[in-house]
């Protein structure tokens, strides 16, 4: 038997496979549609390796989607597929729409016509797990208690917005139609091969080229970071022994506004690759026009997690991020590879005010 991982050639989806090989898990098949955001040089170190399944393609395509199910006795979906920036989808959000929300959709009616047909003992152990953001929740108060998995959603941005759609789906294929679905709402992640269009790899990145650092607004927004094996850690967990219709908030206690995370960024590449002319690369930090819609503050309450599957995330921020730059620092060919055409046209005008 195998498992269905979709978006696998993304930042977290190829953390997820390197993790889950790691842990001794079975064979994955890897469904990715290689958007500007998936890139299988992530996966290099899989080249070869039957455990790793790679197919080029769309979520939504249900004839496709059917055939690998079958093909390979798939025992659970793992849908990580999306189109994940905020900007990007204020910038344009149809694509957002057409994969997170139609994608989904496709998929679970996928998933839906396999699982029906499957005998019963194989049907209640069957599982798909549905990876989502803290973000469907909107934006809190500097002093409101933190996420929980009955907040009420108040998406803000298409990005956001059309991931509560896609989780709204998935509610309901268990609701309706019995599907044993899991839920995971997750804080912003860092580490190894996140695309360098988010907060953490964009300033590594600029930084070492010389550029400003944006930070938008005020930079005093608040995200709740959480290092990206920790994220993968509880999704094994939850797929292991979450119960089917569950919901659970994944998050690392580690609240920052924006303007910490990239002072914190110039201090450790100020000590691991001084600037030429001694300065600190603080000193290239710009404020910026803010991002329309700009949510003020995530937490999360991963109390639930805790109880119930008894996860901890084991990276504090601190080590974590000294550890994520570090490996920027050691992969500058990676981020040359990824930083392509398409990208620095994107870069280009987003930043061009
Ligand atoms: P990413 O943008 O790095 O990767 C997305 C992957 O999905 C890429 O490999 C892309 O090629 C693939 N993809 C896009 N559209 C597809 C389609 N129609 N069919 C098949 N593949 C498609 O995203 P990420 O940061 O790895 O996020 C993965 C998931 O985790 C997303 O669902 C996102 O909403 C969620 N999430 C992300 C964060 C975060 O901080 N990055 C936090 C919480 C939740
Ligand atoms: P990002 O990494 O895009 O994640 P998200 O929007 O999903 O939280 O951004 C993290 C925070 O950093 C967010 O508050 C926006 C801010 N930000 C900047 O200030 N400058 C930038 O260039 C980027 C990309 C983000």
């Amino acid at each position: 038997m195998t498992i269905l991982v979709t978006g696998g050639a993304g930042f977290i989806g190829a953390n997820f496979i390197l993790d889950w090989h790691a842990a001794g898990g079975e064979p994955v098949v890897n469904l990715d549609k290689l958007t500007y955001a998936g890139n299988l040089a992530n996966l290099a170190s899989l080249e070869g390796d039957p455990r790793h399944h790679f197919v080029h393609g769309d979520i939504g395509d249900g004839a496709l989607v059917a055939r690998l199910l079958a093909e390979h006795r798939v025992r659970a979906v793992l849908n990580f597929a999306a189109e994940s920036h905020v900007d990007r989808s204020i910038a344009g959000p149809a694509a957002f729409v057409q994969t997170n929300v139609a994608g989904t959709f496709g998929l679970l009616e996928a998933a839906r016509d396999y699982w029906n047909a499957l005998p019963p003992d194989e049907q209640g152990a069957w599982r798909f797990l549905h990876v989502s953001t803290d973000e469907v929740y909107g934006t809190l108060a500097a002093d409101a208690p933190a996420f929980t998995e009955t907040t009420a959603y108040a998406p803000n941005s298409p990005y956001s917005a059309s991931k509560a759609a896609s989780d709204h789906l998935v509610r309901a294929w268990h609701h309706t139609y019995g599907l044993p679905v899991l839920t995971t709402n997750c804080s912003n992640n860092y580490g190894r091969f996140q695309f360098p269009e988010k907060l953490i790899p964009l300033v590594i990145h600029k930084a070492l080229a010389g550029e400003a650092l944006p930070v938008y607004g005020d930079g005093r927004q608040v995200r709740d970071w959480l290092h990206v094996s920790d994220h993968c850690a509880a999704i094994r967990r939850v797929l292991a022994s979450g119960t089917p219709g569950g919901v659970w908030n994944v998050g690392g206690l580690n609240q920052k506004t924006n303007l910490e995370v990239v002072q914190a960024i110039c201090a450790l590449l100020d000590a691991a690759r001084p600037r030429s002319d001694g300065a600190s690369y603080a000193a290239q930090i710009r404020f910026v026009a803010d991002r329309p819609g700009h949510d003020r503050r995530y937490a999360i309450d991963a109390a639930k997690l805790r109880r119930e599957l008894g996860w901890e995330p084991r990276h504090d921020f601190e080590s974590g991020l000294r550890q994520t730059v570090a490996w920027y620092l050691e992969h500058e060919d990676w981020v040359r590879n990824v930083t392509s055409g398409a990208y620095r046209d994107w870069a280009a005008r987003q930043y061009a005010a």
